[in-house]
């Protein structure tokens, strides 16, 4: 710790006021101020009373702090970044609070800045570790890359990164980590209280990520059992008075610290000034029928009239990024003169390193970049070098869908909403835009799928805000005024409120927390949901009749950071001798798909395909873990008609599957994608005493068919 800190911390118990009235909060503010470092300028922070719940504000903090840097172009970078004028004060806080709140705009510098400010004064030492997490792999990557750089260092040493599969740190070098809320979720079931780290900075709060949320109320749990530990929590937006009102720790929590480590139990927020330029925004005047090609036009226009500044556009999933990138190139073909200049890239999870690379590059002279991303360039990564945005309104978000549900009003949060927003929806699909670009983008993964929904307010707002980085720049939205002022919504729902909870359950149940409707959650997730994961878990045979975790199965699927039915599967296979035959289909089930198809090659790709028709064991071993998603022909047609025997929901084999009009009497399938129709996809044919066998517990023979207990 640097003598700066050891002085702060001394100083900070008798600093801490008894209560917080707001002339308490100012006295401790100049109290703070007094004792901040003998010598140095004093800190001119302003502190405001939170009338409800005695929260420390701090507003406008010093820009006093030196930490040494040299002048080298990267140092120079961070010494320019807003969130540098507030180092010492972030450093003051996290010292003295056990949980700080970080507020500022994209690009301050807060993901990358702060780990390394926590480092360099000490937090890093004797075997600590500073964690920043993320809800997204890619910017787990990307930004442990550019810490890894500016600090001269190879990534995977002192710097270093986990997502999931893949483990870039040394365990007995790396001292700031970057890692997926899930991942670090995950390691506690090793590490219950995470005691490696000193600082835990859960980055993209705002997100309201499923794991971000879980990990919260995991955080405030341990921080009971560790005072000494410093929670970090930022974002570009929050409502950070309810996050803090959600960490205010009980001080009877706190005592048994020792006495001059007992950090203020009350979290302090921070705001981080930015210095983002004016943006004009433009609307469409009528509502465009097919937002991919109104973004296509809308970047060939800026490229036509517009002075130079690369442009940023936001669509909804690789499908959509990947046409619009394929419609942008081919222009580039059909008229060079028009788009020579362009340089046309994707963004989105899943991008190999290389074309991640790309992006971040430095525009080449004499082109213009045009990033077409996801919502993962709004707040999570900073683009340098964008002067205009292309919002399409629209995000991929994950549903919860009431379709594999009973029909007794279950699923009613996740349901309404939905159906709400679907019926929004669809309104303005009507009139905005076609449905060759709604219909195929649904995925349903069994109870849950990916749909295209319009994006809040919030979400326009910050992705507009990324044309201001580097001058005034232009946002054009690609929905009307009137739309963005009456109809969008003002803020999105939190993900565990629309969300498959059956991971989370068994996640929380792994870690010995057995009643998970009482868990501490920042946002209460729907209890019908939590009796549906319940359900699903104990039909698998992972949780047992009083809700806890199965042995050994439970607790080997728990470890298996996979959907549970795939680890049920692969645990599965072991029984029936095929272990490495599963292994291989769980790794293609956990991809989007391994086909690329090619224009006239159909022939071959048909024949190569049927090689993957599944053998007479294999499908017992996959029945294990997916029997619950099992459907009967219901008339033999042309695309024969299917019904699934859990709801009588109809379905059809997808047309890509190699049983696709071959119309087998019974069949399981792994997801369900959602057009017109639901169409079964990853499908294989089965014997329906299988599934008696399988699961006695879940099916019974009801003459003259099957049907669920
Ligand atoms: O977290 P926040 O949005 O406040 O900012 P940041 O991600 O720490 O980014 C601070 C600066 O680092 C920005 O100016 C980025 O351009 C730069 N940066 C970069 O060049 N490459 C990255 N992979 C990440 C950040
Ligand atoms: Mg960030």
């Amino acid at each position: 710790m640097t003598s700066l800190l050891a002085g702060n911390r001394a100083q900070s118990v008798s600093a801490r006021p008894k209560n917080l009235s707001l002339s308490n909060v100012l006295a401790y503010g100049e109290h703070m101020a007094r004792f901040w470092r003998p010598g140095s300028e004093r800190p001119r922070a302003t502190l405001v009373d939170d009338e409800e719940g005695g929260v420390l504000f701090v507003s406008a903090p010093p820009s006093s702090s030196s930490s040494g840097f040299g002048h080298s172009s990267l140092e120079r970078q961070r010494q320019r970044l807003p969130v540098f004028k507030y180092r010492d004060a972030i450093l003051y806080l996290v010292e003295n609070h056990a949980t700080t709140i970080i507020v500022g705009e994209t690009g301050s510098g807060k993901t990358t800045q702060i780990p390394q400010y926590l480092k360099e004064a000490g937090w890093a030492e004797g075997g600590r570790v500073v964690a920043c997490t993320q809800p997204r792999r890619l910017a787990v990557q990307s930004v442990a890359s550019r810490v890894a750089e500016e600090m001269g260092v190879k990534i995977g040493e002192e710097v270093g990164y986990t997502i999931r599969f893949e483990d870039q740190t040394n365990p007995s070098v790396t001292v700031i980590k970057f890692l997926t809320d899930g991942v670090l979720i995950r390691e506690m079931m090793d590490d219950p209280l995470l005691t490696k780290y000193s600082v835990i900075m859960v980055d993209e709060a705002h997100e309201r990520s499923l794991s971000t949320d879980m990990l919260l109320g995991l955080l405030k749990k341990i921080q009971r059992r560790r005072p000494e530990l410093r929670i970090i929590i930022s974002s570009a937006t929050i409502e950070a008075k309810s996050m803090s009102t959600f960490f205010q720790a009980r001080k009877k929590d706190l005592l048994h610290a020792a006495e001059d480590c007992v950090p203020s139990h009350l979290p302090a927020i921070l705001s981080v000034e930015g210095k983002g330029y004016t943006v004009e925004i433009h609307y469409v005047e009528e509502p465009v029928p097919d937002y991919l090609q109104a973004a296509v036009h809308t970047v060939l226009s800026i490229n036509d009239k517009e002075p130079a500044g690369d442009i940023l556009v936001f669509l909804t999933g690789q499908d959509d990024i990947d046409a619009a990138v394929k419609l942008l190139r081919e222009d580039t073909q059909d008229d060079r003169r028009r788009t020579s200049g362009l340089l046309v890239l994707p963004l989105y999870s899943g991008l190999s390193r290389d074309d991640q690379g790309l992006v971040f590059a430095p525009t080449p002279k004499g082109k213009r970049k045009v990033v077409i991303s996801t919502n993962i360039a709004e707040t999570s990564l900073t683009l340098e070098g964008v002067v205009y945005v292309v919002d399409s309104g629209f995000s991929k978000q994950r549903f919860y869908n009431p379709m594999a549900i009973e029909e007794d009003g279950f699923g009613e949060r996740g349901g309404r909403r939905r159906g709400k927003e679907e019926e929004k929806e669809e309104k303005r699909r009507n009139h905005t835009y076609s449905q060759q670009h709604t219909m195929g983008d649904g995925e349903i993964s069994d109870i849950e799928s990916l749909v295209v929904t319009p994006i809040s307010k919030a979400s326009a707002r910050q992705r507009a805000g990324r044309a201001g980085r580097i001058r005034p720049g232009k946002c054009f939205r690609l929905y009307t005024e009137e739309y963005f002022l009456k109809e969008m919504p003002t803020e999105g729902i939190p993900e565990m409120q629309r969300s498959n909870l059956v991971s989370c359950v068994i996640q929380l149940k792994a870690l010995g927390i057995d009643n998970i409707l009482g868990f501490d959650w920042l946002a209460s997730p729907p209890p019908e949901a939590m009796v549906r994961a319940l359900e699903v878990l104990y039909s698998l045979g992972i949780l047992d009749e009083d809700a806890k975790l199965t042995s050994p199965i439970g607790y080997q699927v728990a470890e298996i950071p996979l959907d549970p039915m795939i680890s049920k599967m692969i645990l599965s296979a072991c029984n029936f001798g095929c272990s490495e035959e599963i292994i291989t289909i769980a790794a293609v089930l956990s991809v989007q798909s391994i086909w690329v198809s090619m224009w006239g090659a159909q022939k071959e790709f048909d024949e190569v395909k049927l090689h993957f028709a599944a053998a007479e064991i294999l499908r017992k071993a996959i029945i294990a873990g997916f029997f619950a998603n099992s459907c009967h022909l219901e008339e033999y047609s042309h695309n024969g008609l299917y019904k699934t025997v859990r709801s009588s929901e109809e379905v059809y084999i997808h047309p890509s599957s190699v049983l696709f009009r071959v119309n087998p009497k019974w069949v399981v399938y792994h997801s369900l994608v959602s057009t017109n129709k639901h169409y079964m996809r990853n499908v294989i044919a089965i014997d329906p005493s299988w599934l008696i066998e399988a699961a006695p517990h879940f099916y019974q023979l009801r003459a003259p068919n099957l049907a669920p207990c």
